[in-house]
């Protein structure tokens, strides 16, 4: 079997049309500029990538992009007074700090002190606790961006066994609490995980977010799985650099039915879903009705 490659880079681009789309009818309607925030502290090269891209797409769709580029050295108490201006500022609706922060800074504080209500990142404990609940949220990128291709891809995944290979707070543990929101049997592994192989065989639908290179190979897909690959791991390869992901993309695509590729996947689906879910704030902020389908 050859797996169908599922589209991200494609799918992102229809998801910025309709957040354009909702851009343009806040704007003529209700003279409402969507806004977003984006806090980098120091100079990572990745986040400085990430964070340049961020701006782009911010711009490209319509809204206002309001950058803040801060010292490596920049005080905690620093940090904290510009979020509260951004709390503050009715023309951010979004706010975003870049992570990781420098080891002097305390990343839980920091983004605790975010508005929930413009926390785009969805990393706030209230969003966290309300995606628990299943209540209103705003939801972390990554996974939503990996369950909108999931639901374009399958319709209904209410009954599947999903195996989510990854624990973080950014994508494992939100990808699970989706996951279980549209009736999967999920299952959280990770790298303590005994027989990982065999859990992954377990798997209708095998979302791999661990961070290591090519870790999982196509013998432990189950044959016509939907493999959903988050990694993004710079390599060298032959004497050149590659981006690669956590699973064996050759191996995997001969056993799975679908498969995101790297890059193209996963990845263009975060941003879009950053500038979905500044749109969506910013209508909830003006108890305007939300834009379809670009919320779980
Ligand atoms: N660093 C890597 N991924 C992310 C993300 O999704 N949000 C933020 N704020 N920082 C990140």
């Amino acid at each position: 079997m050859t797996a169908t490659i599922i589209d991200g880079k494609a799918f992102a681009a229809k998801v910025r049309e309709k957040v354009a789309a909702h851009v343009r009818h806040l704007k003529e309607d209700h003279g409402l500029t969507p806004g977003l925030a984006v806090v980098l502290v120091g100079e990572d090269p990745a986040s400085q990538v990430y964070v340049r891209s961020k701006g782009k797409q911010t711009v490209e769709v319509g809204m206002a992009s309001f950058e803040h580029r801060l010292e490596a050295d920049t005080s905690e108490r620093a940090l904290l007074e510009l979020i509260d201006r951004l709390n503050a500022d009715p023309q951010v609706h979004g706010i975003l700090v870049q992570l990781p922060l420098p080891d002097h800074l305390d990343s839980d504080l920091v983004i605790n002190r975010i508005d929930p209500t413009k926390d785009v990142d969805g990393f706030h404990i209230s969003n966290v606790g309300l995606l628990g609940t299943g209540q209103k949220s705003m939801v972390p990128c990554t996974p939503l961006g990996c369950l909108m291709m999931l639901r374009e891809h399958h319709g209904s995944l209410s009954g599947m066994n999903a195996v989510v290979v990854g624990r973080s707070n950014i994508v494992g543990k939100p990808m699970a609490q989706l996951l279980l929101g549209d009736s999967c049997t999920v299952t959280i592994a990770h790298s303590r995980t005994r027989d990982l192989a065999a859990v992954c065989r377990g798997a209708d639908i095998l979302v791999a977010a661990v961070g290591r290179p090519r870790m999982i190979p196509g013998d432990w897909v189950k044959p016509g799985a939907t493999v959903i690959d988050v990694g993004i791991n710079r390599i060298e390869d032959g004497g050149k650099a590659k981006l690669v992901g956590d699973v064996d993309f050759d191996s995997a695509a001969a056993v799975a039915g679908a498969i995101t590729p790297v890059p193209g996947g996963v990845g263009p689906m975060t941003i879009a879903c950053l500038l979905a879910n500044t749109v969506v704030a910013a209508a909830r902020a003006n108890g305007l009705a939300e834009p379809q389908g670009l919320t779980v």
